[in-house]
């Protein structure tokens, strides 16, 4: 398969407080991101995420192992140009205005003066920035920052764009703007490689994931193999019962003004608890199957994050 994007047995150290002790922060970190695909790298707090996305953008140096990209070291320059990055804290000269720092990024790039006075608007645009641009950053909420660093990230078209929490610091509509971004930027043919801590947003965007703890990847794959299409559950909600009591397997979640929701774990006492509803007079409003989420995937891998 043509990967875009392959980190082998990546190591990274940093020394503690005052040099004493060290601290293993990437033990080994092994990912392949093929082209074309949203790639959702995901993990708790403190597993590495950023660590990782440093290398890949040239900031840090690993300890052992490598990061290559396009088939070139990492640090390659002429993998850079191909690479769009949003860090997770980005940091702006805050008097400039949102068009100048798209501008002053683009001449970074070698875009011209014509191609800049046409991409600029573009991008800010896309980025739900329009009529934005001439104001200065520091005047920027946080949303729109972290949307202004989206758009920086794209200004020279990149094949491979790398976002750290690209969702991060945005309300409900926002992150749905960015969602649809991400998505586009896939239907363009690019790679999209984003952490994230929001698995809501991760599930209904990513093609693959990988799951980072503590400096190891525990999981990596296709997320709807990884989820598999086993129903864990079935939520039934019967109407018309002033008393109820269910079969073993079910529990009652709520029982209100004759309407009581059942949770059932298995297909052979869902049909024996609708047999005996329907023989006690209930009628069946709804059976709602309950496949694993990415949630589920993600606690189970985290130590004390359940089964
Ligand atoms: N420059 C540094 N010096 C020392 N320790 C560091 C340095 N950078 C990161 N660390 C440590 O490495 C670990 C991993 O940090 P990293 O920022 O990569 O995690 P993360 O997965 O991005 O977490 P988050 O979800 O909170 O963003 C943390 O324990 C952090 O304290
Ligand atoms: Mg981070």
């Amino acid at each position: 398969m043509d990967h875009v994007l392959q980190v082998t047995e990546l190591k990274k150290s940093f020394r503690g407080h005052l040099s004493i002790g060290v601290h293993h922060v990437l033990d080994g970190v092994n990912l392949s991101v093929p082209k074309g695909v949203i790639y959702g790298f995901l993990g708790p707090n403190g597993a590495g995420k950023t660590t990782t996305i440093k290398i890949l953008a040239g900031l840090l140096f690993p300890d052992a192992g490598e990061a290559r990209i396009f088939g070139r070291s990492s640090t390659d320059r002429s993998v850079r140009r191909r690479i769009g990055f949003l860090p997770e804290t980005p940091y702006f000269y805050d008097y400039l205005k949102g068009a100048e720092l798209l501008a002053f990024m683009g001449r970074l790039y070698g875009l011209s003066p014509s191609q800049l006075s046409r991409r600029v608007p573009e991008l800010l645009e896309t980025v739900g920035l329009k009529g934005q641009g001439k104001l200065q950053l520091r005047k920027y909420s946080k949303g729109m920052l972290q949307r202004i660093g989206l758009a920086q990230a794209l200004i020279h078209d990149p094949e491979l764009v790398i976002l750290d929490e690209p969702m991060s610091g945005l309300d409900p509509i926002g992150r749905r703007e960015i969602r649809d971004l991400i998505l586009s930027l896939k239907e363009q043919g690019k790679t999209v490689f984003f952490s994230s801590h929001i698995l809501a947003d991760a599930e209904m965007l990513c093609d693959q994931v990988a799951i980072l703890v503590k400096g190891r990847v525990v999981q990596e794959g296709i997320l709807e193999v990884l989820l598999g299409s086993e129903v864990r559950f079935w939520d039934v909600t019967l109407r018309g019962l002033e008393t109820f009591s269910p079969p073993s397997g079910c529990s009652v979640l709520t029982h209100r003004g004759g309407q009581v929701l059942v949770r059932v774990e298995s297909e052979e006492t869902l049909q024996t608890l609708l047999d005996k509803a329907r023989a006690e007079g209930a009628s069946v409003r709804s059976v709602m199957p309950h496949k694993a989420s990415l949630e589920d995937l993600f606690m189970a891998q985290i130590p004390g994050g359940g089964t």
